[in-house]
């Protein structure tokens, strides 16, 4: 067999998906108005699709360093979230998404600004390749932005839940988000009810953000398949 054969056969590799699906979400971005760019690798596709387009855009807002600094670097310009008040679409990842548009976020640790972003966007439209799309959330283990004296204590509060928390690290210490704040992941939630639950870990006193996207839920997912680029609409 040879390796072209060999390659046909295993169809498009993951990063090829978030390749697909990065340039596919430029049909979202509307000429003339600024973006909302969200966070990681499937992101970092879409921003360099982008640049073919940085001459018919105002700029971005971005939810994290990393995008600020890749969008820069391609010659967009970025806004802080406070100049702007209203932004039409919002393009983001996700580590899981449902089929009512809920998501887990926050594999990149940047849920929080991610979040904010949603919040001041009209429509959110979701890219993924299709190894995220699941029936329930919870395989994901759940980012959680927390305030550090809170750790232990909420640790004791997911483990009511069923869940079992633990710090996330980078370089054998506490990872330290662009807020200055740290992640708990937390493993072993089947979340059945994304809304209910986001509502109540939001409310415990410590948790700056759960990475549970209900209430910033996506209203449009682009789902890189090896087949083409799907669009569900919620
Ligand atoms: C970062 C995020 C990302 O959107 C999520 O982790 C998906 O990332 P990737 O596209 O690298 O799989 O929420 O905080």
């Amino acid at each position: 067999m040879t390796q072209q054969t060999l390659s046909t056969c295993a169809g498009p590799s993951q990063d090829e998906l978030k390749a697909m699906v990065g340039q596919a979400a430029l049909q979202f971005v509307v000429p003339g108005e600024i973006v909302g760019v969200g966070s990681g690798s499937t992101v970092n596709k879409f921003i360099d699709a982008l640049a073919s387009m940085k001459d018919q855009i105002k700029g971005a807002v971005s939810s994290s360093m990393a995008s600020t600094q890749r969008l820069q670097a391609l010659g967009i310009v970025v806004f802080d979230s406070n100049e702007v008040e209203r932004l039409s679409v919002y393009i983001d990842g996700a580590d899981e998404i449902d089929q009512q548009g809920h998501m887990i976020k926050g594999g990149g640790a940047a849920l929080t600004r991610e979040k904010i972003v949603a919040a001041q966007s009209a429509r959110f439209v979701c890219i993924v390749d299709e190894s995220k799309l699941v029936q329930t959330l919870g395989k994901f283990p759940v980012p959680v932005e927390v305030i550090p004296m809170a750790v232990q204590r909420l640790t004791r509060q997911f483990a009511t839940l069923g869940g079992t928390a633990s710090v996330r690290l980078k370089d054998g210490q506490p990872l330290v988000t662009d807020n200055g704040q740290h992640i708990l992941d937390v493993a072993g939630l089947q979340i059945s009810d994304p809304r209910s639950f986001e509502s109540e870990v939001s409310q415990w006193p410590g948790v700056v953000t759960v990475g549970v996207f209900a209430f910033q839920r996506a209203q449009v997912c682009l789902l890189a398949t090896p087949g083409g680029v799907k669009t569900m609409v919620f």
